[in-house]
């Protein structure tokens, strides 16, 4: 039986894009009028268009510590080719795979219209081998963000494939150096190529991939170079597969003046920072040392076996230091009231036997696999522009950065204690059995991945979506 056009203007105007599907409380309204403007609702494209190409392709390349590694790399470099765009200039990409298996790449921290997001049989089809996509988008925020396949990523990013999108804001800050460290580790075997056994048991059961060689922009030996009375902005990212970096500087004491791309409400000392698979960091170093100096920078996430990550040489020293205001001065929500917002979505972690890789790793019970989000349900429905409160619980012993796709949010509450993070996120770090909330406003509408960035984690399950439905009149 067909339904009455009167029934269904009837369910239209029940369910429809004009209907309200959270009540909003006025703690609510409150936080969200907090927010203002400081996520940009839109963006107005200026009608420059930066154009790159990428090919993705196996290559030998010169990395970790081998000449000639056997990796798969965008334009025959790892990692591969900054990208880089003004705020307000619109990017083109030209992505040829030619790779012995589909691809497709994810902009990692980007908000792009829901087509451009480059997760295969959710936003798109896969690249074949030998085929060709152009992703094309306007970036509404400026910052350090990265680009990855998002189709068997386990294998294809542990392979070499990633490299760095850096949106700059319309009038950058006058460093006099702009760096950046990719970080990242390998998992080398006796033959010193790529161990090719991925999604093992045992990185399956543990915190993924964590291999025996740990690099920085692919090398063993990455030294910076800077004069005394110099400015750095230094670009810390996480490529690794599972492996968790803590930066540390030694006597140096750089401040961050950025996470996961967005610019701090205010500047803050960088102490123990977790650094997740995913993550970013844009550290201020200000060189006020004497003329010549050396600073080991190392990882120190395992005090007991720390990683030597790179140097900082101090040759020589400026005329004039360079004093400017640091950028960190962004709008950021406080959300210290947020107690009375209600939690509208709980979201258990845990794992179990089976599915194709004979480990399922879930969301509130339910694996995905690359090819089935469809099958499911939306994990939860969010109403653009509306306060949704989220609880994770992490109900294993491994670690999980939470990395959600087309949205900013700001980490609550981590094991009952509220937090005080004067920065956005687009990754948080969630240790065993923990348990945080997370305040976010989505701005941009359609159907976003949320997922694990321990990359065997996702490829075991943890993945799903959530649906930001549009709250404009139709
Ligand atoms: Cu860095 Cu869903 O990705
Ligand atoms: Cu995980």
């Amino acid at each position: 039986m067909r339904p009455s056009v009167r029934s269904l203007a009837v369910l239209f105007a029940l369910f429809g894009c004009r209907s309200d599907p959270k009540d909003r409380t006025p703690i609510e309204e409150r936080l969200v009028a907090e927010l203002g403007d400081a996520l940009a609702r839109e963006i107005k494209p200026n009608g420059h268009i930066r154009e790159y190409e990428l090919v993705a392709a196996p290559a030998e390349v010169n990395v970790a510590g081998e000449s000639k590694l056997r990796a798969w790399a965008y334009n025959g470099s790892v990692p591969g080719p900054t990208l880089r765009v003004r705020l307000g200039e619109t990017l083109r990409v030209k992505v040829t795979n030619q790779l012995p298996q589909e691809t497709t790449v994810h902009w990692h921290g980007v908000r792009v219209p829901n087509a451009m997001d480059g997760v295969p049989y959710l936003t798109q089809a896969p690249i074949k081998p030998g085929e060709t996509f152009v992703y094309e988008y306007t970036p509404k925020d400026a910052g350090t963000y990265w680009y990855h396949p998002h189709l068997r990523s386990s294998e294809q990013v542990e392979r070499g494939l990633y490299g760095v999108l850096i949106v700059e804001d319309e009038a950058p800050p006058p460093y006099d150096h702009d760096v950046i460290w990719v970080l990242d580790d390998w998992r080398l075997g006796q033959d010193r190529q790529i161990d090719p056994r991925f999604n093992t048991r045992g990185d399956l059961m543990h915190d993924g991939r964590w291999g025996n060689v740990v690099t920085v922009n692919g090398r063993t030996d990455e030294v910076l170079k800077v004069r005394a009375g110099e400015r750095v902005r230094l670009r810390l990212l996480n490529t690794a597969n599972g492996r968790v970096f803590v930066p540390s500087f030694g006597e140096l004491s750089p401040k961050i003046i950025a996470v996961d791309g967005k610019y701090l409400a205010r500047p803050i000392e960088l102490e123990r920072f977790e650094l997740a698979p995913g993550n970013r960091l844009d550290l201020d170093l200000e060189m006020n040392v004497s003329s010549s100096a050396r600073f080991e920078v190392r990882d120190l996430f395992s005090e007991r076996r720390p990683n030597r990550l790179a140097a900082i040489e101090i040759d020589g020293l400026v005329e004039k230091a360079n004093t400017f205001a640091s950028p960190a001065r962004a709008r950021v929500p406080a959300w210290q009231d947020f107690d009375s917002a209600k939690i509208d979505k709980e979201i258990n972690l845990d794992a179990a036997a089976g599915g194709p890789l004979g480990i399922a790793w879930r969301f509130n019970g339910v694996a995905h696999t690359a090819h089935d989000h469809h099958a499911h349900p939306p994990l939860m429905v969010m109403e653009e522009g509306a306060f949704h409160r989220l609880r994770f619980v992490n109900k294993s012993f491994r670690l999980h950065p939470i990395h959600l796709h087309g949205m900013f949010f700001r980490l609550l509450v981590r094991n009952g204690r509220s937090v005080d993070e004067p920065f956005f996120r687009d990754t948080v770090l969630i240790h065993a059995e923990e348990t945080i909330d997370i305040g976010v406003v989505p701005f941009d509408a359609g159907r976003w991945m949320m997922h694990c960035h321990v990359l065997e984690h996702a490829e075991a399950g943890m993945m799903s979506t959530f649906e930001v439905r549009s709250s404009r009149a139709p």
